[in-house]
């Protein structure tokens, strides 16, 4: 959701500020705002669109404002008030003494605001953080200037999910944090303090970083950072090293971060696979130390996660289904989940994927079934992120830092992990055969040069984006192991390329949506050629027998399935299971090129925000 940069230190805050923004801009892009001190004030700077015009806003600010030397900034995806430069922050109480900037929801807003208002306080946004800052302001006053029994007492008032950031004006050098539910990081690089929503802000001043935890609080100065419960009591902390590399999350000579990361697939499930697997088995034991025997006792594992890490699960279910028809195995997004009552308990594995692990109904979920007694796995691509802090198990997932909103390479690190995640379950409870073991193992191995070799298909597929981007819309259609994948693609070119898209098994299309088919409707057929190759042909002669244009995905050799589609793209023949590695690379593409020649904002996609962490 939205992007929180904090800077209390000794060179001008701005630029720093501004340069955590924009690292963090794919958390939300609607208005951007910044403050910073001058002569005993704090002056804010707000612009509604990208932090690009916040640059060039704060550029005209007094030269005193440019050296201050701490700062808060913000860039947001609007919740609570419409996008406007009033409803953006940083907010400021209607005495001046607090400037705050937040992410997540007040619940109580209104309440508070009710309250604050018959006491006289006038508030000038339709935020829910408004009612958190003026709320402060009086709490401050109350104890004297006390920030942190303010802090303690204004923790106390507030219901939802917050991560604030707040300067006080009489308080030059100190920032102040406060965490419940919405993420936050803090670090001191020996001269400076700094805060932010993602890591990958702080990467180019440390790579050691202090998380806050739940219902926990900081006090940033240049001289460190020091850490209370929402008691105010003290805290110690220890730093986590995270050893991302700051220009993983630079575009490099790409036009996009989304065209970039798609070329690194094939490096993150080489890394993966050289990870957790030694020759022809898997290893991941060393990095998943379930209890002896537990495997044994499991009668049903649960996949549960959000978007397209959702659609990695389902991978993963088909995977460990085809290799294990015994094992109850279920398939929820999160936000289901959560609300459903699902079957919990000590014979329960639950695998929770999330890339940044902050999903908020990911997190949620996983509560719950802890609460039941379910033994609790996830996948992440963060260390130290929540979800990585608040089960038993966590398997980190190697993709790097993804900064376009639409996941690519995180869903090859999730899948990848998966499969052996599958494979090494299935060993411990001893359905994996040692053939099974070696075959899928092998195929992963010979895995990236095919996808590199997809990759160089680029021109090609480009060239069927440019022909069908005319479309007013897709259907994605396949079967068994190409369902996640029509899911995925459908995605895909919904989010970046705003075309309706929908998925559907194949053989369900007769059951209603072929209804819609015309030649205006393009049809994206997956056909693997395998035992399912012929019904799957077949459906997708209904859908040409209604006009509808089809673009197949067909395997390298299969020549009899040239007559069969309009358009064809061949990619290399792999195990069964193993299809999606491959199958999604195309569709990537599809979807990347399809809304390039749309000229849409492909690493921002309107009305997206790449972390979820409001429900
Ligand atoms: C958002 C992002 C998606 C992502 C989903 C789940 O909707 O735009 O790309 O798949 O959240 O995120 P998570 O971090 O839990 O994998």
């Amino acid at each position: 959701m939205c992007g929180i940069m904090g800077y209390a230190g000794g060179s001008p805050a701005s630029g720093i500020i501004i340069e955590g923004l924009a690292r963090q801009e794919y958390r939300g892009y609607d208005s951007a705002g910044i403050a910073l001190r001058s002569d005993g004030k704090i002056i804010s700077a707000k612009i509604v669109g990208r932090v690009s015009e916040l640059a060039d806003k704060v550029r005209e600010l007094p030269s005193k404002c440019l050296e201050s030397a701490s700062g808060i900034g913000h860039t947001r995806w609007a919740t609570h008030g419409g996008v406007t430069e009033t409803n953006a922050h940083p907010h400021e109480s209607a005495d001046e003494m607090v400037v705050l900037v937040h992410n997540g929801i007040i619940e109580n807003s209104t309440e508070i605001k009710d309250e604050l208002e018959s006491g006289g306080i006038i508030f000038s946004t339709q935020t829910d953080t408004e009612a958190a800052c003026q709320l402060l302001a009086v709490l401050y006053g109350q104890c004297g200037g006390d920030a942190l029994e303010a802090m303690h007492r204004l923790t106390e008032r507030l219901t939802g999910a917050f991560a604030l950031v707040i300067m006080f004006r009489d308080r030059p050098g100190e920032i102040w944090c406060a965490r419940r539910g919405s993420p936050l990081v803090t670090a001191w690089d020996g001269s400076a303090s700094y805060c932010a929503s993602d890591p990958t802000a702080l990467l180019s001043y440390t790579h050691d970083l202090c998380f806050l935890e739940e219902d926990e609080m900081a006090r940033l100065s240049p001289d460190g950072l020091k850490f209370y419960g929402f008691d105010g009591n003290a805290r110690g902390k220890k730093s986590i090293r995270l050893n991302w590399d700051s220009v993983m999350a630079d575009k490099g000579h790409y036009e996009h971060f989304m065209r970039k990361e798609m070329g690194e697939q094939p490096d993150v499930l080489r890394l993966t696979v050289d990870a957790h697997t030694i020759v022809t088995n898997v290893a991941l034991e060393k990095s998943i130390s379930l209890p002896k025997g537990l495997m044994k006792k499991i009668r049903r594992v649960q996949f549960v996660a959000c978007g397209t890490s959702y659609y990695a699960t389902l991978v993963a279910r088909d995977i460990m289904e085809s290799l294990d028809g015994d094992i109850e195995i279920r398939v929820e997004t999160a936000s289901e989940y959560r609300y459903r009552n699902v079957r919990g308990g000590g014979d329960t594995l639950a695998v929770f994927v999330s890339q940044s692990g902050e999903t908020a109904d990911t997190l949620a979920a996983a509560r719950i079934a802890r609460a039941k007694g379910t033994h609790c796995i996830a996948i992440t691509n963060v260390r130290g992120s929540t979800i990585d802090r608040e089960v038993e198990h966590t398997i980190l997932s190697l993709a790097g830092p993804e900064i376009g909103v639409a996941a690519t390479k995180t869903f090859m690190g999730q899948i990848s992990l998966l499969a052996l995640l599958v494979m090494h379950l299935l060993k411990e409870r001893g359905t994996l055969s040692a053939s099974d073991e070696a075959r899928l193992i092998s195929g992963l191995r010979s895995m990236p040069a095919l996808q590199q070799s997809v990759l160089e298909k680029e021109r090609e597929i480009k060239a069927l984006a440019d022909k069908y981007c005319g479309s007013k819309g897709f259907f994605f259609i396949g079967r068994r192991e190409c369902v996640p994948l029509t899911m995925e693609g459908a995605l895909k070119m919904k989010e970046i390329a705003y075309l309706p898209s929908e998925a559907y098994a194949a053989g369900e299309m007769k059951h209603g949506p072929i209804a819609m088919l015309d030649e205006q409707l393009t049809v994206v057929a997956l056909v693997p050629d395998t035992d399912l190759r012929e019904k799957t042909l077949s459906n997708v002669a209904e859908c040409r027998a209604r006009k509808a244009p089809t673009l197949m995905l067909a395997s390298d050799g299969d020549d009899g399935a040239r007559a069969c589609a309009d358009d064809i793209i061949f990619i290399p023949r792999t195990e069964p299971e193993l299809f999606p590695f491959i199958g999604v690379i195309p569709l990537q593409l599809l979807a990347y090129h399809t809304a390039k020649a749309l000229g849409r904002d492909i690493d921002m996609p309107r009305n997206l925000a790449k972390s979820v962490t409001v429900e």
